[in-house]
């Protein structure tokens, strides 16, 4: 057995919890759209072809904001393509993902999808093979009332009211080499300051993304995100992050340490973002918006189900990063929610990749069912809890040894608490594969407290660490009672499970 114990007290906290830190994706990639979202003809798709099965588990799921159309597909996006009479819509080659795009669902489409999912619009444009022209007509024809070609053209297209997006990505990992239309910082940084500044003479109050590295081992990272500050920290309010991690070679201690990596990540670019600004002597902060993250085995990608990189038939919708979780991502997954709140100072909004079949928490077959991975659990129950301000937490933790880090906390874990509800969530990750945690939460000056509910993520009966929901199988992982937590001497005592994720909920007397 090993042991943790943490520390909270009421006056010791990070800040407000950002709710856009629980954003999700989705791209015109595989089947995320199409047959995932979007299916007419499916026997529970609703007149406007939105599939209810998976608009109800997206509900459940709860993200806050969702980006949109990509991704490397918004790349080469036209996005006119997309609006107006649909048998009018010309059918594309989409050079990102090797596809074929029909255009059936495009800006309209996912407006109203978002207003029925109850999530808000991020809207990436095209920096890639375009530029600021086509950037302002979108921000005018999506933000501007009436009276103008690009806002009529939208009434005509059935939208009389603006829908009024407030968040823009500029552009999308253009410092990949794989990324259609990639630039140098210089080019980048020179085009996302101009394309920005024209968007918000269209719409003053929207909020900019400007595109930071797209993973740490960029051989750019650091230099990438300074250059393009030191151009556009003036226009843009968030710079992007991107990170994707997998287990390699049944390393799995290292893998369930990888929210060190990304912590480390994030306060790698609020040093840089705060370099710029000191440097030129701004007064505006820019923060983060960390709008791709995931566990991806990306390893996999030479696969036949990955067509965009094997010699392949132009196809519609094709099965692309169909990814299936099992118990030990969903452990990491809730450790990256954890690292995201831990920073909930500088990272404002965060976008799990992607929200259905494409590395997703949602998983739905064309004509077939739709249902929950392991790893929708995690951020179903944060973004569902976590509210008020978010804690900051001394943990003294028993070590766990890792190859890739060293020796890590056995016990990660985030925590915040809202005065209004008088509730504490507490989310527990135990990194060690084979012995529980006996924990104690010392809670400081939050007065009489009981627990309201308890709730663990772990191997199911007879499963291993590789046990994850299937089509035939859709409910072997998920969340079942912890047992015996208790409140004694101001101080939560639990025993977590080896392997496991956990929320607890505490009710305390309100002030
Ligand atoms: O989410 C899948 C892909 O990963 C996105 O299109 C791209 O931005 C990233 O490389």
């Amino acid at each position: 057995m090993t042991t943790a114990r943490i520390t909270i007290d009421r006056d010791f906290t990070i800040g407000d919890v950002p709710r856009r830190l629980f954003g999700s994706f989705v791209e015109h990639m595989g089947r995320c759209v199409y047959t995932g979202i979007y299916e007419p003809g499916h026997p529970q798709a609703d007149a406007r072809g939105f599939r209810k099965d998976v608009l109800a588990l997206v509900k459940e799921l709860g993200p806050t904001v969702v980006r949109y159309p990509g991704g490397n597909f918004v790349s080469g996006y036209l996005w006119e393509d997309g609006v107006g009479p649909v048998e009018k819509r010309p059918r594309r080659l989409d050079g990102a993902w090797h596809t074929i795009e029909t255009n059936a669902f495009g800006l309209h489409e996912f407006v109203e999808w978002a207003k029925e999912a109850d999530v808000e619009v991020m809207e990436a444009v095209n920096l890639g093979t375009r530029g600021v022209e086509e950037a302002r007509a979108l921000v005018e024809y999506a933000n501007h009332p009436s009276g103008t070609y690009w806002s009529d053209l939208r009434r005509q297209n059935g939208a009389a009211d603006p829908f009024d997006i407030k968040l823009w990505c500029l552009g999308n990992e253009l410092d990949g080499p794989w990324q259609i239309g990639g630039k140098t910082a210089q080019e980048y940084g020179r085009l996302a300051q101009e394309t920005a500044k024209a968007m918000k003479f269209v719409d003053p109050s929207i909020e900019l993304v400007a595109v930071g590295s797209s993973n740490r081992q960029m051989p750019t990272f650091g230099s990438w995100e300074h250059t393009v500050l030191t151009h556009a920290y003036d226009e843009v309010d968030y710079i992007s992050m991107h990170a994707y991690y997998q287990e390699h070679d049944g390393d799995a201690a290292s893998f369930l340490a990888e929210a060190v990596d990304m912590d480390a990540f994030i306060e790698g670019v609020i040093a840089t973002v705060d370099a710029v600004k000191a440097a030129g002597k701004h007064t505006k902060q820019v923060d983060i918006s960390f709008d791709e993250w995931n566990v991806w085995y990306q390893s996999g990608l030479e696969t036949e189900d990955q067509p965009h990189l094997v010699a392949a038939q132009w196809r519609e919708h094709p099965r692309l990063i169909e990814d299936t979780y099992n118990v030990t991502d969903a452990v990491v997954v809730g450790t990256f929610l954890h690292s995201l709140l831990r920073h909930g100072d500088r990272v404002k909004i965060a976008n799990q990749a992607q929200l259905v079949n494409v590395i997703a928490p949602i998983r739905s077959e064309e004509g077939g069912p739709a249902w929950r991975q392991s790893i929708f659990w995690p951020f179903a129950r944060i973004a569902q809890h976590a509210r008020g301000r978010i804690l900051r937490l001394a943990i003294d933790s028993s070590q766990v040894s890792t190859k890739r880090y060293g020796d890590v906390d056995v016990v990660d874990a985030a925590a915040t608490w809202d005065e209004e509800s008088g509730t504490i969530a507490l989310f527990l990750a135990n990194r060690s594969l084979t012995e529980a945690s006996d924990l104690t939460v010392d809670l400081r000056g939050l007065g009489a407290t009981t627990v309201r509910s308890a709730e663990v993520l772990t191997v199911p009966e007879g499963g291993d660490r590789l046990v994850a929901n299937v089509v035939d199988d859709q409910d072997r992982v998920g969340l079942t009672p912890l047992r015996g937590v208790d409140v004694v001497d101001g101080a939560v005592r639990a025993t977590l499970p080896p392997l496991s994720w956990s929320v607890v909920l505490l009710d305390t007397a309100r002030a």
